[in-house]
């Protein structure tokens, strides 16, 4: 049985004291959390320390703190970026790695994010890598060769061992992000299902059932569920439904 998380990725939104105040009330609301669930806020790097606090406060062991980027590099002249060792100095255990946002505006290219996988895992810090399509390769029916590819160069040279240890993938078609266009459950599971099926090929039936797939995309309160309820739909991305309490705390539940 694999584990559920819902990450909720603020993107670049909300204050100082909207962070505080959306953190607490979400924690209020979800003490009932499994052993099993992962609930994880990637919040912008200004809100680390208030999230962190309002996290340590609460102390609940299934709620984590994560991060949206960071830099390959462990430290030198990169100015305005911010690497691993920092982020975990503040409390992050997990980084959303190659979301499509950082792809397409920052030119991020697989290679690149190959090299912030091993300087994350390098310190023992989890991954959320993200891969999807655009909706012109949706269109062309590319979608399983593209996904394929970005997952290859950039995390299959990974042992098993390190890929099963730090990595958690989640898959965003590009064409349902920030849209309000979602997946439909069979779309997201097909994709799933062949995501798990690379993995299988690649490093075996063990590692293959054991790694999380997040569903990414416009999930939001009112489809959670019916995601959420795919074999190979082991949790959500979340974006826009995770600024406010009444919309991300029905994905959270979502995962019952
Ligand atoms: P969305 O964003 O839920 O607003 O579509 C998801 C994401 O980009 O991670």
């Amino acid at each position: 049985m694999r584990k559920k998380m819902v990450a909720g990725n603020w993107k670049m939104n909300l204050g100082m004291a909207e962070a505080k105040d959306l953190t607490e009330n979400i924690l209020k609301e979800c003490r009932s959390l499994s052993q099993d669930q992962l609930v994880v806020f990637c919040v912008p790097y200004i809100h680390l320390h208030t999230v962190a606090d309002v996290i340590a406060q609460a102390n609940h062991k299934q709620v984590k703190l994560g991060a949206q980027n960071c830099h390959d590099k462990q430290s030198g002249a990169y100015t305005g970026e911010i690497s691993a060792a920092m982020l975990k100095e503040c409390g992050v255990s997990h980084v959303i790695i190659g979301h499509s946002e950082r792809r397409q505006y920052f030119h991020e290219s697989n290679e690149f994010l190959k090299a912030k996988t091993n300087t994350l895992i390098a310190q023992s810090m989890q991954v959320i890598f993200c891969c999807g399509e655009p909706l012109e390769i949706r269109n062309a029916g590319t979608q399983n060769e593209y996904v394929a590819d970005q997952l290859k160069e950039s995390l299959f040279h990974l042992s098993a061992a390190d890929l099963q240890g730090h990595i958690t993938i989640a898959y965003e078609p590009i064409w349902a992000i920030g849209t309000g266009v979602t997946a439909t459950t069979e779309q997201a599971q097909e994709m799933h299902f062949f995501i798990r099926g690379l993995l299988r090929a690649q490093y075996g039936n063990d590692l293959a059932d054991k790694i999380l797939i997040l569903y990414g995309g416009s999930c939001n309160a009112q489809n959670a569920q019916e995601l959420f309820a795919n074999p190979d739909v082991d949790g959500g991305l979340i974006g826009g439904a995770a600024l406010k309490a009444e919309t991300f705390l029905p994905v959270i539940q979502a995962m019952n």
